[in-house]
């Protein structure tokens, strides 16, 4: 097996070589004046398995289509079968129609995906598991709570603390980490979000947060208005200390400071996406899932 090292795999691909203990290629990338990508792998694959890594956070669309023609270029070079290791995929949250006449991100570009001949997809704490249907072939969703979760008990209390989800819809994953956190308390926000103007609020809530370290556990955190209302709540609920976990840290503009003015203590996130509070790799998270697959 050999991992290729893409235009935006954020260090993960040297991880995974290393956990795998097997050879690493960088592709040679570059832009030509125009704007557009251009993708070589400078080495024969001759009928080797292979593992893309390319994460696909800002600029997404370079990203997303540098993914693609690295497909293109791995097979071109000999590869056997090629799996494509994705630790933030871009455009996960418009999976439905919310208005009448929107396009559905998530499907075009899992079919995209799709259509570039891949053996196999892996994606890393995708917001909501069932998009993959939209891909309709070998994949899976690998989870990095297990190591937010890990380090997150080298920094906190887990018998005063309790964890957090800003919506139902994340309560899943707020248990699992919980569970793996050895925290045995969780609970959950009602977020809305306007449609049209992605306004949030919470329905009013009554949750014991007396003295504790409460940790908000979300998928992503773009502009951080989300983990800052949320821990405003839980300060005014008796919240000790806030802390924040995510794995797909965006951190849009000023997120990271605007947390920190709220009182969030820290934030803990992997490096699917560049950022300050990348404390853990999604590298573990993807291994597994090559396991899966092959
Ligand atoms: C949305 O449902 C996601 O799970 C996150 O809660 C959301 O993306 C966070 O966005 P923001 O940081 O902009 O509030």
């Amino acid at each position: 097996m050999i991992v290729i090292g893409a235009s935006a795999s954020n260090g993960v691909d040297e991880k995974l070589a290393s956990l795998l203990n097997v050879e690493l290629i960088k592709v040679h990338h570059k832009i030509f004046p125009d704007g557009e990508s251009y993708v070589r792998i400078p080495k024969s694959l001759k009928g080797a398995d292979v593992v893309i890594v390319q994460s696909t956070y800002p600029p997404q669309d370079k990203h997303l289509i540098d993914a693609l023609i690295t497909v293109d270029a791995a097979y071109n070079a000999g590869a056997n079968r090629v799996i494509l290791a994705i630790p933030y995929l871009a455009y996960a949250r418009q999976d439905r129609m919310f208005i009448s006449g929107e396009g559905v991100s998530i499907k075009v570009v899992l079919k995209a995906i799709k259509a570039s001949g891949v053996y196999g997809l892996i994606v890393v704490d995708l917001h909501k598991e069932e998009s993959l249907k939209f891909f309709n072939g070998k994949c899976v969703n690998v989870t990095a709570i297990p190591e937010l979760a890990e380090y997150i008990k080298s920094i906190i209390s887990p018998d005063k603390s309790m964890v957090l989800a800003p919506d139902i819809g994340a309560l899943e994953r707020a248990k699992m980490f919980a569970l793996e956190a050895g925290i045995s308390e969780w609970s959950y926000l009602r977020k809305t979000r306007d449609k049209v103007t992605g306004e949030i609020t919470f329905e009013p809530v009554e949750i014991d947060a007396h003295g504790k370290t409460v940790i908000i556990v979300d998928d992503i955190i773009s502009t951080g208005g989300t983990v800052v209302k949320g821990s405003k709540i839980m300060y005014e609920q008796g919240a000790r200390e806030v802390y924040a976990v995510c794995t797909h840290p965006l951190l849009v503009g000023n997120a990271l400071d605007k947390l920190f003015k709220a009182g969030v203590k820290d934030v803990v996130a992997t490096d699917s996406i560049p950022s300050r509070v990348s404390k853990v790799s999604v590298a573990k998270a993807i291994a597994r899932g090559i396991e899966s697959l092959w």
